[in-house]
């Protein structure tokens, strides 16, 4: 049987897109089967659409408080009955219950060589500290900001001229090969967690 992929999203999606063309294409085996946005204006909802790829908005607004709105999501995910969760600009921290009932089972992409700047701007923050290189990191999802297990990188140069959006733009090629990859192996069975330690398990 496929396996069950649901992505969580806030933004335009461009992570999704790179999700669903690997599944399209049969690079990773498995089926996105539901799409969440914590955001009723995502782009990503439209990606979702033409793919034809059901979604759901869990408008983060209209919850009264980030309790009723981790219960809401968490219902939604155990309908859903995902395999695997994969953050693809989700812009929210999930919650404690979420992240212990799916452990080592979220997936996250980030726009920087984690440990080094974690948290909002990325690629701003890399920019103002000075690095002469920079890229981004495919970790699972623990109770804390971008520190899960890494389970892959992709690094690639800061240039004299770079601005925030050039440097994101650069890294996010990058973000576009190592998420889909990153998600072959997981539903290959191929990662091994060991302690802070991802290990990718040879045939
Ligand atoms: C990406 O840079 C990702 O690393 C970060 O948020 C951005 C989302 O972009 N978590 P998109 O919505 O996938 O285009």
């Amino acid at each position: 049987m496929s396996k069950r992929i649901v992505v969580l999203v806030s933004g335009r999606g461009t992570n999704l897109q790179a999700l669903i063309e690997a599944t399209q294409s049969g690079y990773i085996g498995g089926e996105i089967v539901l799409v969440v946005s914590d955001n009723p204006q995502a782009y990503a909802l439209r990606r979702a659409q033409e793919a034809g790829i059901p979604a759901t908005v869990l408008d983060y607004g209209l919850f009264p408080n980030k309790k009723s709105y981790e219960a809401a999501l968490l219902e939604v995910l155990e309908r859903a009955n995902p395999d695997l969760i994969c953050l693809a600009g989700y812009m929210r921290i999930l919650g404690k219950g979420i992240v212990s009932r799916y452990r080592y089972r979220i997936l996250n992409i980030h726009p920087s060589l984690l440990p080094a700047f974690p948290g909002l701007d990325a690629q701003k923050q890399a920019l103002e500290y000075g690095v002469k290189v920079s890229g981004c990191t495919v970790h699972f999802v623990d109770e804390g900001m971008d520190t899960g297990p890494i389970v892959l990188q992709a690094s690639c140069p800061v240039f004299d001229d770079d601005t925030p959006h050039t440097l994101s733009e650069r890294i996010l090629q990058y973000e576009h090969q190592i998420y889909p990859q990153a998600v072959k192996l997981f539903l290959e069975g191929k990662l091994r967690v060991d302690g802070r330690r991802v290990v990718t398990v040879k045939e």
